[in-house]
């Protein structure tokens, strides 16, 4: 039976990317709050024997996880083979340590919620800082999507002779990826964070690049204040204005705004989160993924049986 593919509300195109490429169906799925503010979930089509995925990114992750646990259960309980999890951006997983004492460390807590309610999960480039690998805390099958390849690729039609600067080292591992995908050299900045929206970067000599665009790669712009701070250090260098790029738009309260009142040339995004600024498709990417993650999973099972 062809898998099943259930979109929360803003997940379509990337349904119809998971079906394309699983040989799957997408499915429609009833979601609202009842008058007192409680979750109503109804899956339309019956998930009996069949791989189901769920295809649900996690920027505002609190307004949605309740529903996500509610459908997993139920998809358990009418009889599906399995249940996954597509979230092109994987929330909390920053706090990935207890900095103050008492605080809780969210990533793992979230990390086993996922795990309880899911067989695989399928995310891109999610924030691994202190975590080396997701299964450091997911305790199940969960396959990373990279968005190098198809921001590289943005690039070669977009920008002449790009130098890519990552705002901060955990940034290095993206900004490298997409320096080898270019061709072209890269650089990592350090920064300094002294709260929420008070950053500060410094620039190690770019002075070798004079006929370079700067391009600045990120994983998440959240409150922009990280790309805020290079594009002025850039400006007070001399450097053109640069490309700013994030993998994950999340963009809160007036982040676009002073992002744009900085001066960038551009502000490009991947389609994880559906935002103004996606310029950059990577539902291919994660269809992909998807699809490997079924199939390994579906061979798995059949080599045991
Ligand atoms: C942090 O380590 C991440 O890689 C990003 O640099 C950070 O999340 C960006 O946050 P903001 O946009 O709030 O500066």
């Amino acid at each position: 039976m062809r898998p099943l593919v259930f979109a929360w509300p803003g997940n379509e195109p990337l349904a119809a990317a998971l079906a394309a490429r699983t040989g799957g169906e997408v499915a429609p799925l009833s979601l609202r709050r009842f008058p007192d503010g409680e979750t109503y979930v109804r899956l339309m089509t019956s998930p009996s024997g069949r791989e189901v995925m769920f295809a649900c990114t996690l920027d505002q992750p609190d307004d949605k996880i309740t529903s996500l646990l509610f459908a997993a259960d139920a998809a358990r309980e009418l009889g599906a083979r399995r249940v996954g999890l597509v979230a092109p951006y994987l929330a909390y997983m920053r706090q990935d340590a207890r900095f103050e004492p008492g605080e809780a460390i969210t990533s793992r807590t979230f990390a086993r919620m996922i795990s309880q309610a899911f067989d695989w999960l399928v995310t891109m480039d999610p924030h691994l800082h202190r975590y080396r690998a997701l299964d450091e805390i997911y305790s199940i099958p969960a396959s990373i999507a990279a968005s190098a390849t198809a921001i590289a690729g943005w690039l070669r039609s977009h920008v002449e002779r790009p130098l890519i600067i990552g705002p901060d080292a955990e940034s290095a591992q993206w900004a490298a990826a997409i320096a080898q995908g270019t061709g072209a050299p890269f650089v990592v900045l350090q920064k300094q964070r002294r709260g929420d929206r008070d950053v500060a970067v410094s620039v190690p000599d770019i002075a070798a690049w004079p006929q370079h665009t700067p391009v600045l790669v990120d994983d998440i712009i959240s409150t922009a204040r990280t790309m805020v701070a290079a594009v002025r250090r850039l400006h007070e260098l001399a450097m053109p204005a640069p490309v700013c790029i994030g993998v994950h738009a999340l963009f809160g309260g007036d982040a676009l705004e002073a992002l744009r009142a900085s001066g960038p040339r551009i502000v490009a995004t991947c389609n994880t989160i559906r935002h103004e600024t996606n310029a950059i498709d990577v539902a291919g990417e994660i269809a992909a993924a998807a699809a490997g993650a079924v199939q390994s999973l579906a061979t798995f099972t059949a080599a045991r049986n």
